[in-house]
């Protein structure tokens, strides 16, 4: 079954930009000279001033920098809306659907771009200049697009908070960014559940260590009760009705910051990942266009959250530069019911659907009869995200949502790299289940033992040359950019994965192979979870793996060692969760805790997470060799005591 091989559908073939022999011409000359590829490439976005250097780049980290179109100059905005006022101005930009499904709402490019205007006004107004960070804690609603686009319009550079993060999440976000405003709505809705927004917002900027929010833009969702700071907090709407529609998109350098976003890397606090505009918007628009095959006309819905990667790339600027018309949700796919899904697939005729394992596994868990009503007709390819897709998925996915008659593409990439790296375009490359396939025009992946060594078969995966949707920057702190991503391998950029190469050359992403762990496609360090347990006052230490779950992929797994005289209640073990979801968020709560009298050590002090790995995967037979530690009897305790089983 290893070997299991889709071949490119013919009806695909006939009819698609990239077909096989022109990917492999494309992804030969992309390699033999980038300046040319990408020069050529590079014209599919509108620039102000032309540029006529194409890359100028060094891995190696003393003189380490990445620059593309450097001379060049545009506007993220001006590229997702007034290029098409002229020929496409009336197509639809965004299908909105709320959580509930009673209200659809559609807004034409011409719409949009009015909207943006107004809303960039709005920002100039309350003092917000090119460079300054502008944080978003937004719902899915049109007015997070919205806030996006208006920074970019002006060059402030936006930071999305996924809205599912903790007020100490936000307050650290705003801290390090020293962002000048938060958007914010009072209220999201998600599940038909109504979470407290702006309630967050107030509590993140309650913390006396941020000192640089002058002003909270509130956007009017449900109209739920909430607090309000006189001077400090105002209202979308009173906003915007004084603000002129009138605003030129500002004149910004390709190498100009766009957005920061945060992620977990394995250790210290979240990294703001920082990518530019030139490079990043040829990356997203021409990987949108060519991965989903994207054609003019059809509808496109990716289910990813604007806080994430995905969201920014494949619901805002891939998508929106290409002029596609987009279905953004402001829910949860398979709320009030798996059916939802397919209800949504038909009722708004879509062609093209984004989404992760995770959800494609709880939609199968829920049984194949939810899926009886849907015509499905209108799908065209079906494309996942964020953690390795297991084959049974994979089928699952293409026999009962796409009927047999969709490609699946398996999209491999990362918050650093700002588009898809490695994924088998529909029309060039035969699919096979769990692969992501090969990898994108321009982008060289190797595999490398642990002394950098190039290996066959099975290694850590690096890139070795750039491609220009990748990151600059981790925002403020350049030497973490390169100690964490050009240090470990140097020359090269180490994704922090792990893969396998077939003897088809497809590559296989085995996981992570440091310390972050995949929890519904969502990357958590679990550092950062050590420290908020060991934060509560009854903990001494903690240690934090993943294991195996059939629904996220990963679970959270803890074992924690308690302060001497603390009972080991499981009220404890509740208050624990409920404990880290307040620090982190909900994502990060650890599905379970075991209580360990002491933790595996070497006799230096070293958690031997090997060992702890393997007991919450309950893999207890092969342990391997536990001479090593200091007290080798800890590892029987905590066999015994496991909790899954
Ligand atoms: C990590 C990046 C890129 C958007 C969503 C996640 C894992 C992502 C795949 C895939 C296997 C995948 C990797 C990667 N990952 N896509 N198709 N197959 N693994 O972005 O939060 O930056 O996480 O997600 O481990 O390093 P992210």
């Amino acid at each position: 079954m290893i070997n299991d091989r889709y071949p490119v559908m013919q009806h695909i073939a006939d009819n698609t930009h990239v077909d096989k022999a022109k990917y492999q011409a494309l992804y030969q000359a992309s390699v033999d000279d980038p300046d040319a590829f990408w020069g050529e490439q590079g014209k599919r976005i509108d620039w102000m001033t032309p540029y006529s250097k194409v890359k100028n780049v060094s891995f190696d980290p003393h003189n380490l920098h990445i620059r593309w179109y450097e001379d060049g100059t545009l506007n993220a905005s001006a590229n997702c809306l007034d290029r098409h006022l002229a020929e496409r101005g009336d197509t639809v930009a965004l299908i909105w659907e709320s959580d509930d499904g009673d209200t659809v709402s559609q807004v034409t490019y011409r719409e949009l771009h009015a909207k943006v205007c107004r809303f960039a006004n709005v920002l100039k107004a309350q003092g917000i200049q090119k460079g300054d960070v502008v944080t978003i804690y937004m719902p899915m609603v049109v007015e997070a697009v919205v806030s996006m686009l208006a920074c970019a319009r002006i060059g402030a550079i936006h930071s999305v908070v996924f809205a599912g993060f903790s007020p100490d999440s936000i307050a650290g976000r705003i801290i390090d960014g020293k962002s000048k405003l938060v958007i914010v709505a009072d209220e999201g809705l998600r599940g038909g559940r109504a979470i407290p927004l702006k309630g967050n917002v107030d509590e993140a900027l309650a913390n006396s260590d941020v000192t640089t929010v002058e002003k909270v833009i509130v956007f009017k969702r449900t109209g739920g009760d909430i607090d309000w700071v006189e001077g400090r907090d105002l209202w979308w709407h009173d906003l915007e009705a004084e603000a002129g529609s009138d605003c030129p998109a500002a004149e910004m350098n390709a190498e100009d910051p766009l957005f920061i976003l945060y992620t977990s890397g394995s250790t210290g606090k979240p990294k703001g990942v920082l990518h530019t505009t030139g490079g990043y918007m040829v990356y997203a628009s021409l990987t949108h266009e060519v991965v989903f095959d994207y054609k003019p006309g059809e509808v496109y819905w990716c289910t990813a959250d604007i806080g994430w990667i995905t969201g920014h790339s494949y619901l805002v600027y891939g998508p929106l530069a290409n002029g596609a018309t987009c279905l953004l949700h402001e829910g949860v796919p398979n709320w009030p019911g798996p059916s939802r899904l397919a209800e949504i697939v038909d009722r708004h005729q879509v062609a093209i659907l984004y989404t992760a394992p995770t959800l494609i596994r709880a939609l199968m868990a829920q049984g194949e009869e939810h899926f009886a009503k849907l015509d499905g007709k209108s799908l065209r390819i079906l494309g996942t995200v964020g953690e390795p897709i297991n084959p049974e998925a994979w089928r699952w996915y293409h026999q009962v949502i796409g009927k047999g008659r969709c490609p699946v593409v398996d999209t491999w990439w990362q918050t650093e790299t700002g588009g898809i790296m490695i994924a088998p375009l529909p029309g060039a490359v035969d699919a096979k289940p769990g692969s992501a396939t090969l990898p994108f025009f321009g982008v060289q992946p190797q595999l490398v033992d642990a002394t950098g060594a190039p290996v066959a078969g099975e290694g850590n995966l690096v890139i070795t040359d750039s491609w220009p949707g990748q990151m600059r920057t981790v925002y403020g702190d350049h030497e973490r950019f390169i100690q964490t991503y050009f240090s470990t391998f140097p020359g090269n950029y180490f994704t922090g994965d792990g893969a396998r190469q077939d003897e088809d050359g497809y590559f296989w992403i085995t996981g992570r192979v440091d310390d972050v762990i995949n929890v519904s496609g969502h990357r958590m360090g679990t550092a950062e979870i050590e420290s908020a347990l060991v934060a509560h006052h009854d903990v001494a230490e903690a240690a934090v793996v993943g294991y195996p779950h059939d629904i996220k992929g990963q679970g959270i797994y803890a074992y924690v060692t308690l302060n001497a005289g603390v009972e080991a209640t499981e009220e404890l073990r509740l208050a624990l969760r409920q404990w880290v979801r307040k620090e982190i968020g909900a994502l990060a709560s650890p599905d379970l805790i075991q209580w360990a009298p002491s933790l595996p050590k070497t006799r230096s002090g070293k958690i031997m997470r090997r060992f702890l790995r393997k007991i919450a995967a309950n893999e207890c037979e092969a342990l391997g060799d536990t001479t090593t530690l200091a007290d080798p009897s800890v590892i029987d305790t905590l066999i015994q005591t496991r909790l899954n089983k």
